[in-house]
């Protein structure tokens, strides 16, 4: 049952991680310490620097949240990042990082001083337009004032210098950790919704995509072999070169399409990659972590385990609308997961989920809802899961002539109620709370939802809607209230009685109205 096999997706990972602790002293940019930072030094760690007094934050201090109901502190207000350009030095015997970013944000209102998010690490110095300014941190925020005021309007880039040895993103009360994981023979990042503050600063909220250019050197360790391992991250890879002097590797990524940030994922190890196949406009390229996963993984770039890409995209385009980015692909990990995560344009997998051809669908799907248009704020998970796991009971509809969704998934959901279980309804997703971001029934009352709809207003104004909602939303971000305002729109009937039931009623809407 398709239910029954994706249900490890939405399963606590259990994940452990390393406290970032302390700092090394001041740094300049990483290439110029790769010598200070060779692997045989152990990093000493120092109190974070502090301004003699705390800074006044003027008359215009940028906000430290973005008004998210279940996570208030995600996201900054006053600016929008424009990009990322973030250098990270790295060093795998000590498992230290260290890190330069430049961003560059769109000021929208007047500020005095502004906030990024970031969990541990430690900041040593902040340059904007050739001066240093005064910062400081208040749990996962780092805050910086301005020597003058930035005008609304004007772009502003902030050279933000920080280290230390990153880990899980603290303070959040996130429902499953997040944040940078090392592992025996890697090291990769994931988390939803908040992972990259552990490694970057960040506004870090699905309502600010960016570009991001990743330049990415690890400190070659010779008696782990690191020579051969691979830095994949998402983005296309624009340039990998080695240094005549230490012999450390670069990789240099970059972005195509802007990104909220949770949905960038890096790793480091001993990856191997497919074979790249084209798909239409499409190019297709997967990577896997190896040994000991078996070597012929992939047998080609577009099956699987049966998982045929080819088949995915067609059905999805031709529901959806043409496929938001123009590459795509998973990277599987030696590692018990518990979930996947549709990371932009290269989704992650643990090797327990990789092995789940539905979830392929879903990660897949996700490209649309959740990546090209994300959620607006948190509570509107279900536009990300419901989506995505209705698009699973859609593939299976497109593909396997037998099968009906109403048959095989909405009506036994109905069966369950009645039998007292409501793992799959309880609680309504419209609100599900931060604790229930991914309760089983943000993913299955979710589809259910999508599915009644499509009952009520027939299959043609259901597939015209959603595919409007992909034109008129992506590459932004939305809300609960846009979607039904939508589809009222392009049905020109009433449905807040309908999706109030749906979403925010404990109870099912009684089932045979739908089939009458
Ligand atoms: N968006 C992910 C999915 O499609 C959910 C990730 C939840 N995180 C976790 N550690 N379980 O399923
Ligand atoms: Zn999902």
């Amino acid at each position: 049952m398709a239910f029954g096999l994706f249900l490890t997706a939405t399963s606590c990972s259990g994940d452990t991680g390393e406290k970032p602790v302390g700092a090394l002293v001041e740094s300049e940019t990483p290439t110029a310490n790769i010598e200070e930072a060779t692997p045989t030094q152990t990093p000493t760690p120092a109190p974070t620097p502090k301004p003699a007094t705390t800074p006044t934050l003027g008359e215009n201090p940028g906000s430290s949240g973005l008004g998210d109901p279940y996570f208030p502190t995600l996201g900054n207000g006053g600016y929008d990042v424009e990009e990322y350009d973030l250098q990270l030095l790295w060093d795998p015997g000590s498992k230290y990082l260290v890190g330069e970013a430049t961003i560059t944000a769109k000021i929208v209102e007047d500020l005095t001083s502004l906030n990024l998010d970031l969990s541990g690490m430690t900041v040593t110095s902040v340059k904007f337009e050739g001066s240093n300014l005064d910062f400081f941190r208040e749990d996962n925020e780092l805050i910086i004032v301005f020597q003058q005021p930035v005008v609304k309007g004007t772009m502003a880039a902030l050279e933000i210098s920080y280290q230390g040895f990153p880990g899980l993103v603290e303070n959040l009360n996130l429902p499953h950790s997040g944040g940078w994981f090392n592992t025996e023979n890697m090291f990769y990042v994931s988390g939803e919704p908040s992972s990259s503050q552990a490694w970057h600063p960040v506004n870090d909220h699905p309502d600010d995509r960016a570009q991001f250019r990743i330049e990415f050197t690890a400190i070659p360790l010779v008696e782990a072999r690191t020579w051969n391992w691979e830095f994949v991250t998402n983005g296309f890879l624009v340039e990998k070169t080695e240094s005549d002097v230490d012999k450390s590797i670069t990789w240099i990524y970059e972005t195509r399409y802007p990104r909220a940030p949770y949905l960038t994922v890096l790793a480091y190890g001993i990856f191997k990659e497919s074979e790249a196949v084209t798909l239409g406009d499409v190019h297709l390229r997967h990577w896997a972590e190896s040994p000991p996963l078996p070597s012929d993984i992939f047998e080609a770039g577009v099956e699987t385990f049966g998982h045929d890409y080819h088949a995915m995209f067609e059905v999805f385009t031709n529901l959806f609308g043409p496929y938001p980015f123009d590459t795509y692909g998973y990277l599987v990990l030696n590692e018990t997961l518990g979930y996947a995560l549709e990371t932009q344009t290269l989704s992650i997998f643990g090797y327990d989920t990789y092995q789940e051809p539905n979830i392929h669908v879903h990660e897949l799907a996700h490209q649309w809802f959740g990546n090209h248009i994300t959620v607006g704020d948190w509570s509107n998970i279900w536009l990300n899961e419901g989506f995505a796991t209705y698009a699973e009971y859609l593939f299976l509809e497109e593909s396997v002539p037998s099968f009906s969704i109403d048959d095989s998934f909405f009506i036994p959901m109905y069966e369950l109620v009645e039998q007292g279980n409501t793992f799959f309804t309880q609680p309504p997703p419209g609100d599900p709370g931060r604790d229930n971001l991914f309760s089983a029934s943000v993913y299955f009352r979710g589809a259910m939802t999508l599915h009644a709809l499509r009952l009520t207003i027939g299959d043609a104004l259901f597939f015209d809607s959603i595919r409007g909602y992909v034109e008129q939303y992506g590459g932004q971000s939305a809300t609960t209230n846009d979607f039904i305002q939508l589809v009222e729109e392009a049905t020109g009937s009433d449905l807040e009685e309908f999706f109030n039931g749906w979403l925010f009623q404990d109870n099912l809407p009684p089932l045979q109205e739908l089939y009458d």
